[in-house]
């Protein structure tokens, strides 16, 4: 076989369609363009983001890249292999995790899942025992290795699915959305793993809703919306996009939709995502005036009805709002 010395991962104008089947009664078949043309390169060793809001299509990527989903059109190679033609050699060479995914043996201890796991994915018999316990230390539970599955919290549950995709030592690694439905700390010590696979020289592809996440994390991101990349650059990159803004964040009781149009219409207001808590409403405001900005913000919403009000630097978030138009 020949191989090209590529990077990681090549992805070209790939297309997915799916068909969708509407109405009980008569039915009709619905396209739905998942993926639109999409490219990208992943680098050796990289840890790359993808991000984009729902049904943007970073699951179908990363069904692609897995050999889960064959490609409508386009291409797509792992390591110089092709998801399509070499499936069996891609699946060797990766790993994947979906997040909230089942497929651990719940009646089962953890270590006994890697051990069974380990068979199957034939790592040499005299390797599992210390292959295992490496990654129970890997992934923070050796001390909990022996009680059944069932009674691990989520996050214990989501680390163990890493430990048993890590145990025919793949070079590339798929985590879709791997810290969802964690609690804080948990996705912390998830970050902390993936991290630490990155600096042994991994290459991890990541998908996330959490900005600062992929902020926190990857060397690079692209952004996609509606199955293509609109942008594609380092965090510190797509923040550039927003330097020239600083954010100011009014906390406002009560106000109607007219008055926020009214402040979006204001000739230094670049745009205004209004946050909905319990009683109250945060709008946030990008502007490139900054502090300048609040004295006039405040008069156009009647004095009465701001409360807290903050400016601070456009971060990572405020670039996402800004290319892909909305929040989630
Ligand atoms: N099996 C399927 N049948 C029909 N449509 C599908 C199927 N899988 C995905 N889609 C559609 O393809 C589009 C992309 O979905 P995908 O799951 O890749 O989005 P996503 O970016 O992962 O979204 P999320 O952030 O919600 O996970 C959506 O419109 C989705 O409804
Ligand atoms: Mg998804």
């Amino acid at each position: 076989m020949l191989r090209r010395s590529v990077g990681a991962i090549e992805l070209r104008d790939v297309r997915r369609l799916f068909r969708a089947t509407t109405g009980t009664l008569r039915r009709h078949t619905k396209e739905i363009v998942a993926l639109d043309g999409l490219s990208l390169d992943v680098g050796e060793g990289e840890l790359f983001g993808i991000l984009g809001p729902n049904g943007a299509g970073k699951t179908t990527t990363i069904k692609v890249l897995t050999t889960l989903l064959i490609p409508t059109s386009g291409t797509a190679t792992v390591m110089g292999l092709d998801v399509v033609r070499d499936a069996k050699e891609v699946r060797r060479k990766i790993g994947f995790v979906f997040g909230g995914e089942r497929g651990l043996y719940y009646r089962l201890s953890g270590r006994d899942n890697l051990r069974y796991f380990a068979e199957l994915y034939a790592v040499p018999p005299r390797e599992i025992r210390s292959r295992v316990e490496e990654l129970l230390d890997l992934v923070d539970l050796r001390p909990r290795g022996d009680e059944r599955v069932e009674g691990y919290s989520r996050g214990m549950k989501q680390r163990l699915h890493l430990a048993r995709t890590l145990l025919h030592r793949p070079r590339v690694l798929f985590l879709d959305e791997p810290t969802i439905g964690l609690d804080p700390i948990g996705a912390r010590e998830l970050r902390r793993i993936v991290r630490q696979l990155h600096e042994g020289g991994a290459t991890i592809v990541l998908t996330t809703h959490y900005l600062f996440e992929a902020d926190e994390l990857c060397d690079r991101i692209a952004v996609i919306d509606k199955g293509r990349a609109v942008a594609l650059g380092t965090p510190a990159d797509l923040k550039s996009n927003v330097s020239d803004l600083s954010v100011v964040e009014l906390e406002v009781f009560g106000i109607d939709a007219g008055t926020v149009e009214r402040l979006r219409a204001l000739d230094f207001v670049d745009s205004i995502v209004v946050e909905q808590r319990e009683l109250r409403q945060v709008l946030r405001v990008q502007t490139r005036i900054a502090e300048r900005a609040v004295a006039p913000l405040i008069a156009a919403v009647a004095a009465g009805q701001v409360g807290r009000v903050a400016v601070r630097e456009a971060t990572l978030e405020d670039a996402y709002v800004r290319l892909v138009g909305r929040v989630e």
